[in-house]
């Protein structure tokens, strides 16, 4: 089976408003009615867990109640940081197993990536026949500098990697449910565990796994800043006024390009 995890335990405190971002309305629904009615959508996904802000549960059971959808088997409560959400999700999906059910497929999707496609949903399940991790990135447009801060003179370059080889990392990352449980595992016993996104996880403690990376999309975004919430509308109203069927994304590719020519040329 695969499960798709929707990640959404955070406040987005960027954003910056009164609720965690992905209730905010775009497009007229919640972000995270957006992110679950795509995995509903997917032949690929059996089931969806999502892990939700202590204290906003019952929202999001009301979404999945009203949108009526039927493969959203378990709401429960995230942790105060992403990996402890994960680490949630990890344990109420090995709770649900069934005696002698095979190694599951887990795809950890983060909620307030809500204009994800088909296409990588299904790329990174392909993946998993072969790969028992798996990330979705795209290039990076722009230069990525690392730098470090000398006290009050501020930050200076300390290099420039080669963009050739630099990727931004998106979501989802799918893994085999034994491989990021084991993962974990072993993080747990790091009193310096720190990361940001699960696939750091296996590659820090299971170094011999190969993470494949199956490529992403532009418009997968996710919500971060207030900016975003502006963008995303805009990409959603694109999405349904130039194409009913978004199934079809040749089409909507097209569309979507001919669409951005016509607006930024006034
Ligand atoms: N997330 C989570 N559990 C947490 C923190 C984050 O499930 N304790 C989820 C968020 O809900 C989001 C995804 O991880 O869907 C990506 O995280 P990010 O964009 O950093 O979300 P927030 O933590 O909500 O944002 P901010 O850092 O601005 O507060």
């Amino acid at each position: 089976r695969t499960t798709a995890v929707v990640l959404a335990g955070g406040t987005g405190q960027r954003v910056g408003l009164s609720i965690p971002k992905q209730l905010i309305k775009i497009a007229g629904k919640a972000v995270i009615e957006h992110t679950l009615a795509i995995f509903e959508e997917s032949p690929d996904i059996d089931d969806i867990i999502v892990l939700m802000t202590p204290g906003y549960v019952a929202d999001v059971e009301k979404i999945v109640a009203k949108a009526g959808l039927t493969k959203v088997t378990q709401v429960i409560e995230g942790g105060s940081t992403r990996n402890e959400t994960t680490e949630r999700a990890i344990a109420a999906v090995g709770a649900s197993l069934e005696d002698g059910e095979e190694d599951p497929n887990l795809l950890f999707h983060d909620a307030v990536r809500p204009l994800l496609s088909q296409r990588v949903i299904s790329d990174c399940v392909a993946a998993l026949e072969r790969y028992r991790a798996v990330d979705v990135a795209i290039p990076s447009a722009d230069t990525i500098i690392v730098t470090r801060t000398h006290g009050e003179d501020g930050e200076f370059i300390t290099e420039v990697p080669d963009r050739s080889r630099l990727r931004r990392g998106q979501t989802p990352q799918a893994f085999k449910l034994s491989t990021i449980r084991r993962a974990y595992e072993i993080a747990a016993g790091d009193p310096n565990f720190q990361a940001t996104d699960d696939c750091s996880v296996v590659l820090k403690y299971l170094p011999d796994v190969p993470i494949h990376v199956v490529p992403g999309d532009e418009y997968n975004m996710k919500v971060t800043q207030p900016v975003d919430v502006f963008i995303a509308d805009k990409l959603f109203q694109l999405a349904t006024t130039a194409v009913p069927q978004v199934a079809d994304e040749a089409a909507y590719r097209e569309r979507l390009a001919g669409k951005t020519l016509v607006i930024f040329g006034g």
